[in-house]
């Protein structure tokens, strides 16, 4: 059965005289991987930005889970459960890569009344821990888990990043172009990371992503975008023999 986790509904952003976002609907299937692609300019990373708070839409709305969040702010957003990641990850380096994992979660810290309250506290570092090798284990990075995470290569480095952003619980994962700058070989790992991750948390992926002939074996649905609008959508195979697509990419 479809049952949208994310629910677009005529979303328009504007810049100026531009319509970066003319208009997108778009409902994204809970625990499927789902891409948008679309030609440089489109407003991909616009549309992302308005599902994580960053921009607040002009006109429409958005709905996550059932609940409308149109025009919260990213923190709050967050908070509901849609975490994101960058292109350019920005791990701590000097940190392990166990540490990285530890600081992104709501810590509650180890002032007077968490020091009163230490039984507690102590339950949820233990919880935090026991998440944390979790995902490093579905990641590939658990035997790497002591190292200063300046020694990882780049498409560990990308890994540790899609970690951090979990730790919060979230249920919903946005990424801006994942294997962007990666080898093929990695980037398909990178990908079954993501599948496992998908599969075991049963969470939703939601991305960006130029590589198509790399992303499309794991893509459940692909929206297209051109022009700040959805021109085409369905299975990945399909989407891109679609005739307006193949002239948004080439006119493009
Ligand atoms: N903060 C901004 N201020 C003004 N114009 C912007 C802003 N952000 C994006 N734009 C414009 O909106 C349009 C869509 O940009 P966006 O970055 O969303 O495209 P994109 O599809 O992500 O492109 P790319 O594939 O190159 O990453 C572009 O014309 C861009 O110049
Ligand atoms: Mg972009």
């Amino acid at each position: 059965m479809p049952n949208p986790i994310l629910r677009l509904r005529d979303l328009v952003k504007s810049f100026g005289g531009l319509r970066a976002v003319d208009g997108v609907s778009m409902d994204v299937q809970e625990r499927t991987l789902t891409i948008l692609i679309g030609p440089n300019g489109s407003g991909k990373t616009t549309l992302i930005n308005l599902i994580t708070g960053v921009y607040k839409p002009d006109q429409g709305k958005i709905m996550f889970d059932g609940k409308d969040i149109t025009g919260f702010p990213p923190h709050e957003i967050f908070r509901l459960g849609i975490a994101r990641t960058f292109q350019i990850p920005q791990p701590f380096r000097k940190l392990t890569v166990l540490e990285n994992l530890l600081v992104c979660c709501n810590n509650p810290g180890e002032g007077f009344i968490s020091a009163v309250r230490r039984r507690t506290w102590m339950k949820f570092e233990e919880e935090a821990v026991e998440r944390a090798f979790k995902l490093l284990k579905l990641l590939n990075l658990d035997h790497l888990w002591d190292q200063e995470s300046w020694k990882l290569s780049g498409g560990q480095m990308k890994l540790l990043e899609v970690g951090r952003a979990l730790m919060s619980d979230a249920r919903l994962l946005v990424m801006d172009e994942p294997v962007a700058g990666v080898n093929p070989t990695l980037a398909h790992e990178i990908f079954r990371s993501l599948i496992r991750l998908r599969d075991e948390l049963g969470i939703t992926i939601f991305m960006v992503e130029h590589r198509l002939d790399i992303a499309l074996q794991y893509t459940d649905e692909a929206y297209v975008m051109a022009s700040g609008r959805i021109i085409s959508k369905g299975r990945p195979e399909e989407v891109v023999m679609d005739p307006q697509v193949i002239e948004a990419y080439l006119g493009g």
